[in-house]
């Protein structure tokens, strides 16, 4: 513990301040194998976070993933790769349009991470003219200027970087367990997808902004930093009639969810609709490399050559290992859906006041008697698993994100659940 303390004391002085919380998780990772992670001690951590969503193929990556990331980087790395052409680019591009969801014509923009996947599509739909854009409440889609104009998930993300120099709308995301208007989704998904779409039609573009000046409507498929939160079906089908009727764009934000972390390649998969872009990164660089992509409608390409470029997005390195984790992550969506089912049983049986999730995105929530958040006893039940030797992220107000590697056993499986159990038993009593 003292070498732990000692790391932790260093780096609170010369580390930048972030979200690292060194009460409840003093943990200094060492390295990671499979869904096992080690800290500079040898203690041992079964791992339900991914690292936020990377680690999707687990720690450090896959055998496979580093193979390739081996040979690529002997032959090239950092390839210029929006100046000059390389193949390892070429092919990960036509491989996510292929995938990806959308009978028409599409191209791909890399970048280096999340938020600037999320830059990427402001400014392609900006590309129409139209000026501003529709976010919704609990949603995160990053922490640079534009991204972070869009996130609405906690005040403190946005605290002392506005006003922002973009246009948007922020409106209600139909949330089951907890909305404006009191429904309970769950029993009346219809009634809650109604409100939501009567909000933005007969509020927002009567009394505030016309359609035809809203570039587009982004949206997270499952809302990841906003507590897990899953809509209800046939939501996305109604909001893209709305789009439709005004020609609005809609962007799907996967960078959380997407490549195969809720048993489909792309969350919005589970909806059947057809965004016209989406934004990848997170799992993409199989836990090894940062990167990120934006695959969007051929038509809705940056206008004139220079307005949108980068120094390392589209690198060989990422690129090719992109292309190997795409494939492992494709084979192992039965599996997925397989282990995801005995965590969607266990976890809702636990001692927790909602649960949801699809795939190995699960959401568990916290709350009061009066239904108001319970952050005190999610932040114990954080703090209890961690003592058990399990690692879980908080989500939300007072949620707990469970995103475990998605190459985990059923054994592993049921030994962190068995974990997470005991935890919230603890504080539960
Ligand atoms: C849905 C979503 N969009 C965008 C981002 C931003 O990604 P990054 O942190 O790589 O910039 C995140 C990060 O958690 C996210 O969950």
């Amino acid at each position: 513990m003292e070498k732990i303390r000692w790391v932790i004391e260093e780096s609170e002085k010369y580390l930048a301040n972030t979200t690292r919380d060194p009460e409840s998780q003093p943990l200094v990772i060492d390295r990671g194998e499979g869904v096992w992670v080690y800290d500079i001690e040898g203690n041992k951590y079964l791992d339900f976070t991914s690292g936020i969503g990377v680690n999707n193929l687990g720690w450090p990556s896959h055998p496979d993933v580093i193979k390739v990331a081996q040979i690529q980087m002997t032959r090239l790395a950092h390839a210029a790769a929006n100046d000059f052409y390389n193949i390892p680019q070429m092919e990960l591009a036509k491989r996510l349009v292929q995938l990806s969801p959308g009978n028409f014509s599409k191209k791909v923009f890399f970048s280096n991470s999340g938020t600037e996947s999320v830059e990427a599509s402001i400014k392609l739909v900006k590309g129409t003219g139209r000026k501003y854009l529709i976010a919704f409440l609990g949603s995160f889609h990053g922490r640079t200027l534009g991204s972070l104009a869009l996130t609405a998930s906690k005040p403190v993300q946005r605290y002392s970087a506005g006003p922002f120099s973009i246009g948007v709308f922020h409106v209600p995301y139909p949330n089951p367990f907890r909305n404006p208007w009191k429904i309970n989704g769950y029993e009346k998904p219809d009634e809650l997808i109604n409100a939501v779409i009567e909000y933005i039609d007969f509020w927002l573009f009567q009394h505030v902004v016309d359609p035809e000046e809203v570039a587009g409507i982004i949206f997270e498929p499952i809302q990841g930093e906003g507590g897990y939160v899953v809509p209800p079906h046939n939501f996305f089908a109604e909001l893209r009639k709305l789009a439709q009727k005004y020609n609005i764009p809609l962007i799907d934000d996967e960078v959380q969810m997407g490549l195969g972390r809720t048993g489909k390649m792309f969350a919005i998969e589970h909806f059947n609709i057809e965004p016209d872009i989406i934004t990848l990164a997170k799992a993409l660089g199989g836990g090894l490399v940062p990167v990120g992509a934006t695959i969007f409608r051929s038509d809705l390409d940056f206008k004139k050559k220079g307005i949108h470029s980068n120094t390392f997005g589209g690198n060989a390195l990422s690129m090719s290992i992109g292309l190997k984790v795409v494939e492992l992550i494709k084979e192992l969506m039965p599996h997925v859906n397989e282990i995801g089912k005995i965590f969607g049983e266990e976890l809702c049986q636990m001692k927790v006041d909602d649960c949801r999730g699809l795939g190995l995105a699960w959401g568990i929530e916290f709350v009061k008697s009066d239904k108001t958040p319970d952050p005190k006893v999610r932040d114990r039940v954080v703090t209890e698993a961690f003592k058990e030797g399990l690692i879980v992220i908080s989500a939300g107000k007072s949620s707990i994100r469970i995103i475990p590697p998605l190459v985990i056993s059923e054994e592993e499986a049921k030994i962190g659940l068995s974990k997470l159990k005991t935890a919230i038993n603890r504080v539960r009593g």
